[in-house]
C-alpha cells in the first residue's frame, strides 16, 4: 500500500515542488495550508489555519480526522524574517503551528521532519557553519527565534516520547514556485521582475554572503530524508541543507542583467534589522548520511530560474 505522507504548507514554495517530487516517487500526498495554491490546483489541500489552539489531536488537529498518515512533513510557517520583526505575534504563530504538529505527530505515533533554517546560527560572521554551532544566545529575530524554539519542542519530544524526526535548516531556496511576490517578497524573483521593468533596486548588505540553494537541490535533500525517516535509516538527526558555498547578492542583479540584456538600476543600503549577513552551510553531515549531492551552482540556478519566470509571464 501507498505511504500516505502530509505535507504543511504545501501551497508554499518549498512544499509545491517538494509534493510535485513525492507523488512522482509513488507517495500518496495531502496537504494542509490556510490559503490557495498560487500555481495550480493539482494537490490534494485541506485548508485550516495551523496557528489555533487546538485541543483535541487524536486523528487531526480540533475536529478533522486527516485519516492514515504515515509521515508528516512541516513545512507550514511565516518565513520571512524582516516581516516577523515588524509583526513578531507572526513569530507565536510559527511557534504554535510546530507544537500542534509535534503533539499530533506524538499523539498517532508519526515521525516528523520539520524546516528550520540558518537562521538559527545568528548572524556569527562565521564562514561555514557546522550544525552543532546554532545558539540561542545569537537569535537575532522573532523568527529566527520562533525556529530555535520548534526545534527544541522537538528534540525534547524526541527525548520523552521517542517521537523519531528529522530537522532541516534550508538556506536561501530559490527557483520554481517561488514568483508570488505581492504575497511574499524574496529576493531572487523580486531583482528578476524589477530589473526586467526598469525599476530600481536596493540592495541590503553590499558585503552579504549568502549560501543560496536551487530548489531541485533542496528538495532532493528532503526527498532522501523521506526515504529515510520511513525505514528508519536515519531519524533524529539535523542537517543542513545548501548549496555549500557563499555567494554575495550582487550575483543575482549581475545573472539577471545578463539574462535580461539590461542593465540595472541598482543603490546599496546597510541590512536590514534581524539579518543574517554571512553564512556558508557545511553540507557534510547531509551528504554523509542522505547521498546529499547539489547539482546547481547559483549562476545555472538563476538561469534557470529566469527561464521559469520567463515561461509564466508568457
Ligand atoms: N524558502 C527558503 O529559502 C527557506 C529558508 C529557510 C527556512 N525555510 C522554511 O521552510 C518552510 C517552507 O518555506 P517556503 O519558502 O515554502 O515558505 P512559503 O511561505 O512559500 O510556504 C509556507 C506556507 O505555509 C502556509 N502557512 C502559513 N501560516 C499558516 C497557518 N497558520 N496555517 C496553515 N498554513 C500556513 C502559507 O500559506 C504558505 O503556503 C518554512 O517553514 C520556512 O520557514 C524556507
Amino acid at each position: 500500500m501507498k505511504k500516505r505522507i502530509l505535507i504543511t504548507g504545501i501551497s508554499g514554495q518549498i512544499g509545491t515542488n517538494l509534493a510535485y517530487n513525492l507523488i512522482d516517487k509513488g507517495f500518496e500526498i495531502f496537504g494542509i495550508d490556510k490559503r490557495q495554491n498560487t500555481w495550480t490546483n493539482d494537490l490534494t489541500t485541506v485548508h485550516q489555519d495551523l496557528s489555533s489552539r487546538y485541543d483535541n489531536f487524536t486523528d487531526g488537529l480540533g475536529c478533522l480526522d486527516y485519516g492514515k498518515v504515515d509521515l508528516v512533513i512541516h513545512l507550514a510557517a511565516n518565513a520571512k524574517v524582516h516581516e516577523l520583526v515588524e509583526y513578531p505575534t507572526r513569530a507565536l504563530d510559527n511557534f504554535m503551528m510546530t507544537f500542534n504538529m509535534i503533539e499530533y505527530c506524538r499523539n498517532n505515533n508519526i515521525p516528523i521532519i520539520y524546516s528550520s533554517t540558518r537562521e538559527v546560527y545568528g548572524d556569527i560572521q562565521r564562514y561555514i557553519t557546522n550544525e552543532a554551532d546554532a545558539s540561542f544566545h545569537t537569535t537575532e529575530s522573532p523568527y529566527s527565534a520562533s525556529k530555535i524554539s520548534g526545534e527544541a519542542f522537538l528534540y525534547s519530544y524526541s527525548k520523552c516520547y521517542g517521537l523519531p524526526y528529522i530537522c532541516y535548516r534550508f538556506s536561501n531556496v530559490y527557483g520554481r514556485y517561488d514568483n508570488d511576490i505581492e504575497r511574499m517578497e524574496r529576493v531572487i524573483p523580486l531583482f528578476y521582475e524589477k530589473i526586467k521593468n526598469g525599476e530600481p533596486i536596493t540592495i541590503y548588505g553590499e558585503d552579504k554572503v549568502l549560501d543560496f540553494t536551487y530548489v531541485d537541490d533542496c528538495v532532493a535533500g528532503i526527498s532522501s530524508g523521506v526515504d529515510k525517516i520511513l525505514t528508519g535509516e536515519v531519524q533524529n538527526k539535523t542537517f543542513n541543507l545548501a548549496h555549500g558555498s557563499g555567494n554575495p547578492l550582487r550575483t543575482v542583479a549581475d545573472v539577471f542583467q545578463e539574462e535580461l540584456g539590461v542593465k540595472a538600476d541598482l543603490s546599496f543600503e546597510p541590512s536590514r534589522v534581524g539579518e543574517v549577513t554571512h553564512y556558508v552551510a557545511d553540507i557534510s553531515s547531509a551528504k554523509k548520511y542522505l547521498g546529499y549531492e547539489p547539482q546547481t551552482d547559483l549562476v545555472n540556478g538563476l538561469r534557470k530560474a529566469a527561464a521559469w519566470y520567463a515561461s509564466q509571464s508568457k
